[in-house]
């Protein structure tokens, strides 16, 4: 009989994402180390060069296609199914690919594309391209549903509804260095919850316990304890 998991609330990084072969952004070799984030993830980025921002966004959305999920997105999948919420910052679906069913994606989706000119959100093509036609309404531009620097974060209330209700907030595998989600873990200490860090490192936030190892190794083994497995 697995134990509910209805109390707990995960937030999850480019970190779980990792051993899947997705750069992470601020390890040695991240994603911000060759790219300069103005010009490829935010809204005066793609304005000055949107061929440059579907190009990156096209190779990852690649690299992502080519990707498997590893143990720690299924694991965290059945914790799902046990009643968990998962809120991740990561644009992959390696989530859903191992089969949870209701991920907020804080940061947008790569899978996921809209128009500029009517906001229609639709299925994103492998390959996105600067005179892409709108599905609906014909004109554009169209751009990947990712969240830039400078943009709001999506379902920021009922991110916050949750970690007020929650008895249990996990941080797997994010560096904690980007708001509104590095805040997380504060939210849910000011309303009594219990705060749990699982990384490769300790971050600068104010876990209560931390447990440190390669997310596909440690979040299984961590899963199991709390569905009593
Ligand atoms: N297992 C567990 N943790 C890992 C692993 C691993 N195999 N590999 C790396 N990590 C940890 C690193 O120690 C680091 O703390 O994952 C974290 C990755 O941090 P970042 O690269 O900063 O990624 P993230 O925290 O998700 O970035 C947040 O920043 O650029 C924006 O929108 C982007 O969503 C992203 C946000
Ligand atoms: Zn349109």
């Amino acid at each position: 009989m697995s134990n509910s998991a209805s109390h707990i609330v995960v937030l999850t990084g480019a970190g779980v994402s990792a051993e899947s072969g997705l750069g992470t952004f601020r390890d040695k070799g991240g994603l911000w180390t060759k790219y300069d984030l103005a010009e490829v993830a935010t809204p005066e980025g793609f304005a000055a060069d949107p061929a440059k921002v579907h190009g990156f966004y096209n190779a990852r959305r690649a690299n992502a296609l080519e990707a498997e999920a590893n143990a720690a997105h299924a694991a965290l999948a059945r914790l799902e199914a046990a009643g968990a919420l998962i809120v991740t910052q990561n644009v992959d679906d390696l989530h859903e690919r191992a089969g949870a069913e209701n991920v907020i994606h804080m940061h947008g989706q790569l899978m996921r594309a809209f128009c500029v000119a009517c906001d229609t959100r639709f299925d994103a093509p492998r390959e996105m391209g600067v005179d892409d036609p709108c599905p609906a309404c014909g004109s554009g531009p169209t751009r990947p549903d990712i969240v830039w620097f400078g943009e709001m974060p999506y379902h920021m209330e009922r991110i916050i509804d949750a970690l007020e209700a929650c008895e249990l907030f996990v941080a797997i595998g994010t560096s904690g260095e980007v708001y509104p989600a590095a805040g997380f873990v504060e939210e849910a200490r000011r309303t009594g919850a219990e705060t749990l860090e699982i990384n490769m490192e300790a971050t600068g936030g104010r876990f209560d316990r931390r447990i440190i190892g390669p997310a596909s190794q440690v979040v299984p083994l961590w899963v199991d304890e709390v569905l009593g497995a």
